[in-house]
């Protein structure tokens, strides 16, 4: 994978990425259930037994329970969350930090008090200093790595078995556009598709729903937003990714949707998550994510009601409820650093991203219930035409023009930007443009745009 790590080679050190904090998601989450005095006693009377409530691996395991820290880094641990072990134990920073050195205590403290460890010869991997070696290393982590290096070599010889077969980059093959209405939802929950009043909007997606049989990807990156669902005002972050491996159908106060359970998929999520923040912009990643409508609502549209979605997804918030929400320039921006994320990602994937929310909705106030076909519609024509222009469009123009929260459009941009002509590819092909009034109160927006 060719994303940028030039902390590899510092000696004696491990720098907590995305593919880090993915690895040691757990052992983390446990290090953070000591802060309670109540998980401090469980813990203390029966590490086995409490250590047997997270779903760490047995390495993650193995390694708290000899108080390695090093092999609980290794693992994916982090320093300030096995702080909460080492505080259990009722030991300093000082003795933690100097644990990991192969120094007794003593003679950690006497370097400190002398000036601490020189950087001379520890900067590079391979240089001169005294940093240069895993300096301690537990007799628990020794037979540990001998019985592992067993398994390696087997999964080696069955990985040369498959070579050939796993060769190549994920590529975003097409982007998908489409509102998203609770009473759409409600609609297909109660049964209540073909009637009248659903009837003619349902039809609109007969197309889609073959042409994702015939194009059904193994990822779809999905933009959309909460809506008070997740983040309450007590966190609001403006774009979140969602990088765990499953995500359940939130409660929005009608009891959660009876819809599957929405499988991610953390390798891909965290590699985009670290490609994107070094190309500068600064997702929050979110491991912990109940779906609302905004995302359930668009898989229904897409796929019907099967008993399992069909693929993997991963989903990226956009806060569009409080101001100021980004812009569509900054949004179609993003689009274009995750397409260069995904297509650095070393496996030959197929990938959608679908775009959500939106047309030309206000749910609030007086104004409520306004509509604007007319705009909607050149807004589809542009998006198609021309995104980069459209994208500069202020959002006062959206407030005025689609009302208050037609502003969720601005997540079109995303995945426009994603797609392969606004790197210089040739235009993508519109497989299908839909639009419908009303859902609710909304004007519903649907468009199918494939990489040629
Ligand atoms: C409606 C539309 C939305 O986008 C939403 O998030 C909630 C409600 C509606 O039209 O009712
Ligand atoms: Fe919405």
């Amino acid at each position: 994978m060719s994303l940028d790590k030039p902390y590899l080679d510092v000696p004696g050190t491990t720098i907590f990425d995305a593919d880090q904090s993915r690895k040691g998601y757990w052992l983390n989450q446990f290090c953070m259930s000591l802060m309670e005095a109540d998980n401090r006693a469980r813990f203390k009377a029966d590490e086995d037994a409490y250590l047997a409530e997270w779903p760490m691996t047995d390495e993650q395991r193995a390694a708290v329970r000899a108080r390695d820290l090093n092999w609980a880094m290794r693992t994916g641990g982090n320093i300030y969350f096995l702080a909460k072990l080492g505080a259990t134990d009722g030991l300093s920073f000082q003795q933690m930090a100097g644990s990991m050195t192969g120094m007794t205590e003593q003679k950690y403290r006497d370097m400190m008090i002398g000036g601490g460890r020189s950087v001379e010869g520890n900067r590079v991997v391979g240089e001169g200093g005294d940093a240069q070696g895993p300096a301690s290393h537990s007799d628990a982590w020794k037979a540990w790595e001998e019985q592992a290096q067993q398994q390696l070599a087997a999964a080696v010889e069955a990985q040369d078995a498959a070579k050939g077969q796993k060769t190549g980059q994920a590529r975003i093959t097409a982007s998908v556009y489409t509102s998203h209405v609770p009473a759409i939802g409600a609609a297909i929950d109660h049964g209540k598709t073909e009637e009248p009043y659903w009837q003619p909007l349902f039809k609109g997606y007969e197309f889609s729903k073959q042409w994702m049989k015939d194009n059904l990807p193994d990822v779809i990156f999905l933009v959309y937003n909460d809506h008070a669902t997740n983040f309450d005002l007590g966190v609001i972050p403006t774009f979140a990714i969602g990088t765990a491996q499953e995500f359940e159908p939130a409660d929005e106060g009608y009891g959660p949707r009876p819809v599957p359970v929405v499988k991610g998929y953390p390798e891909l999520a965290s590699h985009i998550a670290q490609s994107v923040i070094q190309q500068d912009f600064d997702l929050t990643i979110v491991n912990r994510l109940k779906v609302d409508h905004g995302l359930t609502v668009p898989l229904n549209l897409l796929f019907g009601s099967p008993a399992e979605w069909p693929c993997k997804v991963i989903p990226l918030h956009v806060n569009v409820v409080q101001y100021p929400v980004p812009s569509g320039a900054r949004c179609f921006a993003l689009g274009q650093a995750i397409r260069r994320a995904i297509e650095s990602f070393d496996t030959p994937l197929n990938v959608q991203i679908w775009g959500t929310g939106g047309m030309s909705h206000q749910l609030q106030g007086p104004r409520a219930g306004l509509i604007n076909a007319e705009w909607d519609n050149r807004f589809l024509d542009r998006l198609i035409a021309d995104p980069a222009d459209l994208s500069t469009m202020p959002h006062i123009d959206y407030v005025r023009e689609a009302g208050s929260e037609g502003i969720e459009l601005v997540m079109w941009f995303i995945a426009r930007g994603a797609m392969a002509d606004v790197n210089g590819g040739p235009a993508p092909k519109v497989a299908h443009r839909f639009f419908h009034v009303p859902a609710s109160n909304t004007a519903v927006g649907h468009l199918i745009l494939e990489n040629q």
